[in-house]
């Protein structure tokens, strides 16, 4: 699983003068049922989320209001993608180390996932990370 995988979905925008709309059905719009939602909020200034990878979860991240950074590492390449719009997800397969930060004031971060929330599919070690993908 490399982060050449990991890609900005355009969502469907339904543009209406009484405001815009998204819609995200799961295995359509994305490669994955969705079994869960959870959002970020109130993260103050200069925090920073994540910190970990999974092992067999898929994800879609969204900036929901405001902006914020993902950084995304698959022990052999990082990069890190600015999140500013509510029709763009990016989607994170398997095994990728993950990080955010570069909240912005009053952001709001949702993550639509592909399973129940579960500690044992978390890497949360980078060098267990590394030793997992056999680059350790
Ligand atoms: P964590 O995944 O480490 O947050 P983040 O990656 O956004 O920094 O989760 C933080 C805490 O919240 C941790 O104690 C586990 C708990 N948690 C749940 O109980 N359910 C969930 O769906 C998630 C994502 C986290």
């Amino acid at each position: 699983m490399s982060i050449d995988r990991c890609e900005i979905i355009d969502l469907p925008k339904i543009s209406d003068p009484r405001g815009n709309l998204t819609f995200i059905e799961g295995c359509h719009q994305i490669p994955f049922a969705i079994q869960r939602v959870y959002y970020l909020y109130d993260v103050p200034g200069g925090a920073e989320r994540g910190g970990h990878a999974h092992k067999e979860l898929h994800q879609l991240i969204i900036a929901m209001s405001g902006s914020f950074d993902v950084i995304l590492d698959d022990g052999n390449n990082k990069k890190r993608v600015h999140l500013n719009r509510s029709y763009n997800g990016l989607y994170i397969c398997p095994m990728i180390w993950r990080e955010l930060d570069n909240f912005s004031s009053g952001s709001v971060c949702m993550v639509l996932a592909s399973n129940y929330y579960d500690e044992v599919d978390y890497y949360r070690d980078y060098a267990e990370f590394m030793r997992a993908r056999g680059q350790g």
